[in-house]
């Protein structure tokens, strides 16, 4: 299991005819196309219980213009959020080398892979893992086994890990940076927590070589960030004085269940806020204000429900695929509202740090992670919080700001929201380029002040 399948020939045409739009007099034809060069160096599944045979999909991209030996080049390790929701996602929607795309023509739907013009594998390899076991094409042989908490699953995730860097002699000591959105503000922190405390024990030849660790829109500290959507919403112009007050209730109570430690219930109350804000602005959805209609994320769907496309990765055949995994959303809704913020903080004294979030995401976005950054522990905060905030552009565009004191970065993209590299594909790779090559406004030291602020890469 693992490397490419021998044979596939350049172009598969598969017609599906669905039911999804049986609504309509005549059938859509749903047309995809998987062109080889599109696809995954490596695919397949990492074993995280060999007693049972759950296991933890991946696919994996080789860096496509390594500026060093392959051997040292870092690879960027992407777990999507939810909790239950498939990388493959952010592989074939966000940030990976080749994006669905789709189009209409005289009632067949064609589904094609276009190559992406800010995919993060240009310089770096990147491995998407199907996270926790029981979401996307990872297998779960009994639900008793999905992690209930960031422990279980950052167990499962450094299992897998070492197993993908065994698979070949280039990956052994190449340096790992963590990243991830949404509901992987717990899983990343959690997963590079147990990586620094585990690695202690270890001889060097089995640790985890970590570099790092980034987190787009995460939801990290939900105590400190449900409290901040009504202002959020306020000062944008969104809801009235009123509403606002509203709102503040329904978040007192979440926060208040939180303090009590009653998760469960606690969950559910920020639900209540989000779909209260929901109703109030009338919005097509609170990832990004702007947007007229929600993230096509279905779209990956219906390309990987493709049983030759399954057959393509590796996957299992017979697993049915779910963009998000209700069963995983279930198990882990009590773990919601607990904080990793003390990972976070250990982490910035250990390692480096990105924060980064999509200007226009209602759910987690920069004053939501602001809210919690400015509570963390550590002994920079104070420094961080008085750098100066700097003006971030790419190709003399404006791309957002950038924040940083040693081990702690905070950036802004601007015109983006929820899924960052969906919407600003090209910032995002410099975004993120920067940072684990330490460029620009990313570097540890700027070398010096700019005069003209606002300039400076
Ligand atoms: C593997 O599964 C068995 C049986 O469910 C369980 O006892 C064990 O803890 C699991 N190991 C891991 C690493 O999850
Ligand atoms: C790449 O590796 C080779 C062999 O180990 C070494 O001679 C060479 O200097 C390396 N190149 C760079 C750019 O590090
Ligand atoms: C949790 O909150 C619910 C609703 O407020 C309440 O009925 C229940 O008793 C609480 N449970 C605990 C353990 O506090
Ligand atoms: C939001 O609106 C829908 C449809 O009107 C309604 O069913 C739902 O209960 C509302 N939710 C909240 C939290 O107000
Ligand atoms: C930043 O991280 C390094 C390890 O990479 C650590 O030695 C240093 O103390 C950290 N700095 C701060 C201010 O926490």
């Amino acid at each position: 299991m693992g490397s490419k399948p021998e044979k596939l020939h350049l172009f598969l045409l598969i017609l599906l005819f669905t039911s999804l739009y049986s609504s309509s007099s005549s059938a859509v034809t749903l047309q995809s196309s998987f062109p080889k060069e599109a696809l995954p160096t490596k695919s397949g599944y990492l074993t995280v219980n060999s007693t049972t045979g759950s296991a933890i999909f991946y696919t994996y991209y080789e860096a496509q213009k390594p500026r060093m030996n392959l051997s040292e080049t870092p690879i960027i390790i992407w777990l999507q959020g939810g909790p239950g929701c498939s990388s493959m996602l952010g592989n074939f929607y966000e940030l990976g080398p080749f994006r669905v795309s789709s189009s209409l023509r005289h009632n067949v739907e064609h589904l094609s892979l276009e190559p992406n013009p800010g995919s993060w594998n240009r310089v770096f390899g990147v491995l998407f893992l199907d996270n926790p076991i029981g979401t996307g094409f990872s297998i779960a042989s009994n639900p008793e086994e999905i992690p209930r908490n960031q422990h279980d699953v950052a167990k499962h995730l450094f299992i897998a890990t070492r197993k993908f860097v065994a698979l070949d002699k280039l990956f052994e000591n190449r340096p790992i940076y963590l990243t991830g959105e949404s509901y992987a503000g717990k899983y990343v922190p959690g997963f590079g927590y147990y990586t620094l405390k585990k690695n202690e024990g270890l001889p060097k030849s089995r640790r985890l070589n970590l570099a790092g660790v980034a987190i787009g829109n995460g939801l990290t500290d939900p105590e400190a960030q449900v409290g901040t959507h009504a202002v959020n919403a306020y000062y944008s112009g969104l809801i009235n004085e009123k509403q606002k007050t509203q709102l503040e209730k329904l978040q007192m109570e979440a926060i208040r269940l939180t303090k009590n430690g009653n998760w469960s219930e606690a969950t559910s109350a920020r639900s209540r806020v989000l779909n209260t804000l929901s109703n109030m602005t009338g919005l097509a959805t609170l990832y990004d204000f702007r947007k007229l209609k929600p993230y096509e994320d279905e779209l990956v769907a219906k390309f990987l429900s493709n049983v030759e496309i399954k057959r393509a990765l590796n996957a299992r055949e017979s697993i049915v695929f779910d963009i998000c995994s209700d069963l995983v959303g279930k198990v882990l809704h009590e773990d919601v509202m607990k904080s990793v913020r003390y990972m976070v903080e250990f982490l910035v004294k250990n390692t480096k740090v990105l924060l980064y979030q999509g200007q226009c995401d209602l759910r987690d976005g920069v004053v939501s992670t602001e809210a919690w950054m400015k509570k963390m522990k550590w002994e920079g905060i104070g420094k961080f919080l008085e750098a100066e905030r700097n003006v971030w552009r790419v190709n003399d565009e404006l791309a957002g700001y950038v924040q940083k004191w040693e081990n702690l970065t905070h950036a802004v993209v601007m015109n983006a929201g929820h899924l960052v590299p969906t919407d600003q594909a090209v910032n995002s790779q410099a975004m993120i380029e920067g940072w684990v090559l330490e460029k620009g406004l990313f570097a540890t030291r700027l070398k010096q002040k700019p005069s003209n602020m606002g300039k400076s890469l």
